[in-house]
């Protein structure tokens, strides 16, 4: 049966105070809705629907990737309303889960026991009970206890207010009866409204089964309407992430204390430092060692490598037993063959580094190819750039780079090479010659300082 999935996304979000719409705003590094989107689309079947309004463009273009229907709902009137456009692109036989783009931690397996209860005379509801149902729509059920309706906190009596469990919003609805009773909806209420959860007192009648379902956590269904809700909703997310990795086999030296925006892959026996941030997509193979305050974003590295405080990594590869840091910064296109060293404050983009090669001290590398086993001295510059245009340096194997030594591209300094301290390379250096790039040390006997002149 297909799986009609329908998003609402078109809420003013105002108690944001933002000039982006709430639902891109972001837990765990993605926006929001785009969470949702990416959880619905697990299911089986599915046919989204992005229901969007305030901000819709905003919403439209950074959710594209995920091909949903986009239903327009402009000038919104409540969930019932938001339904009611995306009627007519629904599936005569099927049945449609509403879900929300500002409740972003809903789980799968939550909405697979949903659907697994789903039938075309069945109305299934996510609800929760809450110590303080305050603002939610209350679950009322009759002596059978059968749902009966579902009443919102401003329609509510004085009894009703009383129930404490209440709508999570999320629920599943048989197409060809939904249909039915999206037509029949009014706005006949407190919020003058066209509330979904009319549908409910109308299958009731209609004696459609409704059954209900609660989520294995709170968090699942807690909305967002401001900003100290959506930064409780990111701790859990980030607690989530780091449970997980720890039951993989990583190990945190204080999972409070690691930032995960986007998707990290541990092997075992991983240890990750404090305040450790990591973005994109991020994969760390066996035995790796994370040091406190590093940032790492879409990169892998392999097992066993060390990774000191403070180092950032951007859009790299990094090989096996490397030794990085404290603070090195690997830039795009940074490529290290196992047992690479890149010591502190070195930074490198574009550039391959061989086997066993070290940069250890105060260096840039950019653009350039280095071999394997190659030493490279303390304040050595690959000088790239002409100011418009950006040069390759080679390094070939073996090759031993004397300290503060300037490489002026395009240069090519070959296999057993050796560069003389302080030099400024300008011209390629054939395989074991030694090369000397500096001005000539001149000595003077019997000096005398200058004295200092009366006035
Ligand atoms: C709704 C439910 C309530 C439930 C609560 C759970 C109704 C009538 N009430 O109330 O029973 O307990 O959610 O949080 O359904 N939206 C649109 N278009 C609209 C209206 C809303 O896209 O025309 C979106 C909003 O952006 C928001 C969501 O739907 O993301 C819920 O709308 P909101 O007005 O906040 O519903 P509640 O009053 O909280
Ligand atoms: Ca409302």
């Amino acid at each position: 049966m297909t799986q009609d999935i329908v998003i609402l996304a078109a809420g003013k979000g105002s108690r944001m105070k933002s000039d982006f719409s709430k639902v891109l705003h972001k837990v765990g590094g993605e926006a929001m809705v785009r969470r949702v989107l990416s959880t619905a689309a697990q299911l089986n079947d599915a046919q989204l629907h992005l229901i969007v309004g305030h901000q819709g463009q905003q919403v439209e273009q950074a959710c594209q990737d995920f091909g949903a229907n986009i239903v327009w709902q402009t000038n919104p009137q409540g969930t019932g309303d938001a339904l009611r456009r995306a009627a007519p692109s629904l599936t005569a036989d099927g049945a449609t889960l509403t879900l929300y783009g500002d409740v972003p931690l809903i789980q799968q397996d939550t909405l697979e026991r949903m659907r697994a209860l789903s039938t075309p005379n069945t109305l299934v509801l996510l609800t929760i009970t809450l110590d303080n149902p305050h603002g939610y729509g209350r679950i009322v059920r009759n002596q059978q206890g059968q749902v009966t309706a579902i009443v919102e906190q401003k329609d509510a009596s004085a009894e009703q207010l009383a129930i404490q469990e209440v709508n999570t919003g999320i629920l599943l609805a048989p197409n060809a009866k939904l249909q039915d009773w999206l037509a029949a909806l009014n706005n006949d209420n407190a919020q003058g409204e066209y509330y979904l959860t009319d549908i409910i007192a109308m299958a009731a009648e209609q004696g459609v089964d409704i059954v209900t379902v609660e989520p294995e956590y709170e968090w699942e269904v807690a909305g967002v309407n401001d900003r100290v809700q959506l930064a409780a909703l990111e701790r859990v997310w980030q607690q989530q992430q780091a449970e997980t990795l720890m039951r993989q086999g990583a190990s945190l030296m204080d999972p409070s204390r690691i930032d995960i925006r986007g998707t990290l892959t541990t092997g075992q026996d991983c240890i990750i430092d404090i305040n450790c941030v990591f973005e994109g997509n991020v994969t760390l193979g066996k035995n790796v060692e994370v040091g406190p305050n590093c940032v790492l974003k879409n990169c892998t590295v392999a097992d066993n490598t060390i990774i000191k405080a403070n180092t950032m990594i951007e859009d790299s590869q990094v090989g096996d037993a490397c030794d990085l840091g404290p603070f090195a910064r690997l830039r795009p296109g940074t490529v290290l063959a196992d047992k690479a060293k890149i010591g502190n404050f070195v930074e490198t983009k574009k550039a391959h580094i061989g086997a066993g090669s070290k940069v250890n001290h105060l260096s840039y590398i950019g653009d350039t190819t280095m071999g394997a086993g190659v030493n490279v001295g303390a304040g050595t510059i690959t000088c790239n750039y002409d100011g418009v245009n950006k040069f390759q340096t080679i390094i070939g194997d073996g090759v031993f780079v004397g300290s503060n030594t300037s490489l002026v591209a395009p240069v090519e300094v070959q296999q057993g090479a050796t560069i003389a301290a302080g030099s400024t390379i300008t011209k390629n250096v054939a395989a074991d010659q030694l090369a000397f790039g500096r001005a000539k040390q001149m000595n003077k006997n019997g000096w005398a300082r200058p004295t200092k002149q009366e006035k």
